[in-house]
């Protein structure tokens, strides 16, 4: 198979140590030709001493040069606004215009989760969350900025094609990997214009898959389902800001953010990659990271490429790791984030 190239983002914090932990076990896998790997400097450090969040047309290069990007991390307590990580991220989302934010959510053994009598099998599902629209847009703005008459606004944005095209994926996703339920998680009932149109499209499309089951909550419902009853749900379906929230509670249910990989995509273009984590600026640098969230986000990328048994094979190697108690102390192991990756390796 062809090379792919792979731009990879360390970022801030337990970015760099995460993602070299990765790398390591991607060239364990699938042979050190498989990947060319590229280190990008964006990052709050970058930013600090040259002013620059990202270098203009950035983006465009990614689309040329690079098969995907893999990110680490942003964040940085020296920017507290955040600017860097909006543009890097947030700019890559839509100016790439990856409009599919993929986070599978799957327990991988009993004691990840809190939720009790829960197995792995109960929880195993996908949440295919609108990575371009909703509230995300950054439209808005201030009247009588810094007095008690301030007015600010923040639009929500619903087109017909962005949302036709995320469910339509997930439909797309259920039909390819043999799932057959898919569920639309939104909130029509306090927000009739925007989510109205994704309760309309959703009636659309479903119509066109006649042998899914699909059904729909509110999603204030759904987030009580998701503790409740993850048993249900097989592919979830969601706007950009729900999707954000909802994700973060289903990682929980399986283990918490330590463990959550994420795909910013969009089918055949350069796509992003990236643990749900943060940069825990706390713990960097100490060896303590767990690296597991960036090893299952690089096993996701591979598959994105084509690399499917590799990625099949990170998995269960990640399994065996859990299984064996060979993880960082956050999942109640004594590795270190280098331990945990080369326990990674030496399953595969
Ligand atoms: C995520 C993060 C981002 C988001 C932040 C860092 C802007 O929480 O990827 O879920 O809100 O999308
Ligand atoms: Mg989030």
């Amino acid at each position: 198979m062809e090379q792919k190239r792979i731009g990879v983002i360390g970022g801030d914090g337990i970015g760099p140590e995460v993602v070299a932990e990765a790398i390591k076990v991607l060239k364990t896998a699938a042979g050190s030709d498989a990947f060319a790997f590229t280190q990008l400097p964006w990052s709050a450090e970058h930013y600090l001493q040259t002013g620059v969040t990202i270098a203009d047309g950035e983006f465009d290069r990614w689309r040329e040069n690079f098969d995907a990007i893999f990110l680490g991390a942003l964040g940085d307590p020296r920017i507290p606004d955040m600017r860097h990580g909006r543009d890097i991220l947030l700019g890559a989302r839509m100016e790439l215009d990856l409009f599919i934010n993929l986070r599978p959510v799957k327990l991988l053994h009993d004691s990840l989760t809190p939720l009790k009598g829960r197995h792995p099998g109960d929880i195993e599902y996908v949440i295919f969350r609108e990575n371009t629209e909703g509230l995300y847009v950054g439209m808005g703005g201030q009247l009588r900025k810094g007095t008690k008459h301030e007015v600010a606004t923040s639009a929500m944005i619903a087109t017909y094609r962005g949302t036709e095209r995320i469910v339509r994926a997930a439909f797309d996703h259920a039909v390819q990997h043999g799932l057959s339920r898919v569920c639309l998680a939104i909130k029509h009932n306090a927000i009739p214009h925007a989510h109205g149109l994704w309760n309309r499209v959703f009636q659309q499309v479903r119509a066109e898959y006649p042998n899914i089951e699909s059904s729909q909550l509110y999603a204030d419902v759904a987030a009580m389902e998701l503790v409740r009853d993850p048993t249900r749900f097989d592919v979830l379906v969601t706007s950009n800001l729900l999707g954000d929230i909802l994700s973060d509670l289903a990682a929980q249910t399986v283990g918490g953010l330590g463990i959550a990989p994420s795909g910013n995509i969009h089918p055949g273009q350069v796509s992003l990659f990236e643990p749900v984590h943060g940069s825990a600026p706390d713990i960097a640098g100490q060896g303590k990271a767990n690296p597991l969230a960036a090893i299952l986000t690089g096993a996701m990328m591979a598959r994105h490429l084509g690399y499917g048994d590799d990625a099949d094979r990170i998995e269960t190697a990640v399994q065996q790791v859990i299984d064996n108690g060979e993880t960082t102390p956050d999942l109640g192991g004594t590795s270190s984030t280098m331990g945990a990756g080369d326990a990674v390796c030496r399953r595969l």
